[in-house]
């Protein structure tokens, strides 16, 4: 009996690994800020066209507003409630964007926000997002509700009540992660509370959750709450498919919570991919781009089956959470492509790529003093819409990474070569590397400061195929580089480290 148990537990953790995309797509993207409507409109007109394969959306639950800064992004990441009206929309929006997403192959994963509520020096009054009440001084979230009791206060042993030390897995744990008001995840009430509104989502359609700050949680209380997600919405999802959950966790190494306690329960964030391939495109502390031969399990990270990767997220981009200096973002932009570019030939993980909002960066003594910045708004603080320029980029300061040429076109190379094996490596010892997918996609780098020009196998049928990073196919004609494969599988490729991007990419696909 205990070994059925633990056979049907472990088969239900397993199943939370899988993130159901549909239809042979691989890749999420994090449209951080969005509003719902937006990104309904961007599922229907660009991601379900493009094979994106989901979203991460940014928590849809109450949330405080803040004055001081003003509207500062990180306002989402401090509940007032589990009412879903949010800067992003009100509950009828998140569940239209939900439907539309669905019903073009876009699944929606939910950012939940369930280790704490708002801060404790958050005041009391009406300033949430949906107008509901609350004290947090008396920890009285009646729109919850929550009171003081559900509260992790009188475990936490520090001073001040917040999190001192990183060395103490019981701080982590039990103390308030910057003064945010720590739930007592170990109350059947409060996980019950979580239970019901993460279930929520899953009846409205969503495919799983990127659950924040899981380090702060103990993974037992997680268990549980997870335990209780009811299946996926049969309406688009297999019969039986569980909810698809991955935990925020940042572990760089070197404190005693890890990445590994949290593993059997869904996927982890690597924070150590986007941290390292960061340092080996900067080229910085000596390394090569020729070292990442042995890319992912070969690094020291997690299991394959157990990995979220990206290049950059909401917070690392900023100089927040884990990564610092080395984390690549849009603002370096020729280096992100390359980056991305690498991640999604790279058979290691489930991959996310990041989509922007621009903000005006002022760094005194090395630190962003605008790290604050929330996303494009109108005087009333209201978020401003996702606005398409002529030439498909995006306006009114969104960046919209995922809709660069590279970036997009190397999604669809991600789901071209899906399954199929890491091949054909080639290096020069320096920063020039290639390697394929098989027989159904090639790619080579040159971040060395010399041309590249070299003739390598690509494992690839032979025929004439489209660059998809220096254009792409339209029809039977090619906008970028053409790349000539011989019957014995051969091309030839010159790459200038001074083209506007140095690397190439083909696929079956792109087969003219
Ligand atoms: C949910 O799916 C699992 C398989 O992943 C199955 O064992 C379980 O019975 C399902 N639960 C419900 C309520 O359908
Ligand atoms: C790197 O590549 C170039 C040609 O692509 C070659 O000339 C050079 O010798 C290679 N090796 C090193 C260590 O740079």
């Amino acid at each position: 009996m205990k070994l059925l148990i633990l056979v049907a537990l472990f088969g239900l953790s397993l199943a939370q690994h899988n993130p159901h995309i549909r239809y042979g797509r691989t890749t999420i993207v994090q449209l951080f800020e969005w509003r719902w409507a937006d990104i309904a409109a961007e599922c229907e007109r660009f991601l379900g066209p493009n094979g994106f394969g989901g979203v991460q959306i940014s928590p849809p639950s109450e949330h405080i507003v803040l004055n001081s800064p003003w509207r500062p992004w990180w306002q989402r990441y401090q509940p007032i409630s589990y009412n879903l009206c949010s800067r992003s929309g009100s509950e009828n929006e998140l569940r239209n964007m939900i439907t539309r997403c669905n019903n073009v192959g876009v699944n929606i994963y939910v950012d939940a926000v369930i280790n704490h509520m708002c801060g404790a020096g958050g005041g009391e009054g009406t300033h949430s997002s949906c107008g509901s009440w609350f004290n947090a001084g008396k920890r009285d979230f009646p729109s919850v509700p929550y009171s003081a009791w559900d509260f992790n206060d009188h475990k936490c042993r520090t001073g001040s009540g917040d999190i001192e030390n990183y060395g103490d897995a019981y701080q982590v744990r039990d103390c308030r992660l910057v003064s945010l008001l720590d739930l007592a995840l170990e109350k059947d009430y409060v996980r019950g509370k979580v239970a019901e509104y993460m279930n929520k989502l899953v009846d409205m359609g969503v495919a799983g959750f990127r659950v924040d700050a899981c380090k702060h949680m103990w993974p037992g209380d997680l268990a549980v709450v997870y335990g209780r997600l009811r299946n996926l919405s049969t309406k688009w999802f297999p019969a039986g498919s569980r909810p698809f959950i991955y935990q925020e966790v940042i572990d760089l190494g070197g404190e005693p919570i890890s990445s590994r306690e949290y593993v059997h329960l869904g996927r982890v964030t690597e924070f150590k991919y986007g941290a390292k391939l960061g340092t080996v495109f900067r080229r910085w502390h000596g390394e090569k781009l020729c070292y990442t031969r042995n890319w992912g399990e070969g690094w020291g990270f997690m299991a394959d089956r157990d990995a979220l990767v990206f290049i950059d997220n909401h917070d690392n981009q900023r100089g927040h959470g884990a990564g610092g200096a080395s984390i690549i973002s849009f603002w370096d932009s020729r280096l992100h492509k390359m980056a991305v570019g690498y991640m999604l030939a790279h058979p290691y993980g489930v991959a996310r790529v990041m989509s922007s909002y621009r903000w005006d960066r002022h760094f005194v003594n090395g630190k962003d003093q605008n790290d604050w910045v929330g996303p494009p708004s109108h005087a009333d603080g209201s978020t401003k819409s996702v606005p398409i320029n002529p030439d498909q980029t995006c306006g009114d300061g969104w960046v919209c990474e995922h809709r660069w040429r590279q970036i997009k076109n190397m999604v669809i190379f991600r789901n071209v070569v899906n399954g199929q094996p890491h091949s054909n490596w080639w290096d020069n010892q320096s920063n020039q590397v290639a390697f394929g997918r098989g027989n159904r996609g090639f790619i080579v780098f040159n971040n060395d400061d010399w041309d590249l020009d070299v003739t390598l196998n690509t494992g690839m049928p032979g025929g004439t195929y489209c660059d998809v990073i220096s254009g792409q196919k339209e029809g039977n004609r090619c906008t970028g580089k053409q790349i000539h494969v011989g019957g014995d599988g051969r091309a030839h490729f010159r790459i200038s480290n001074r083209d506007e991007d140095p690397f190439v990419a083909i696929h079956a696909e792109s087969k003219l």
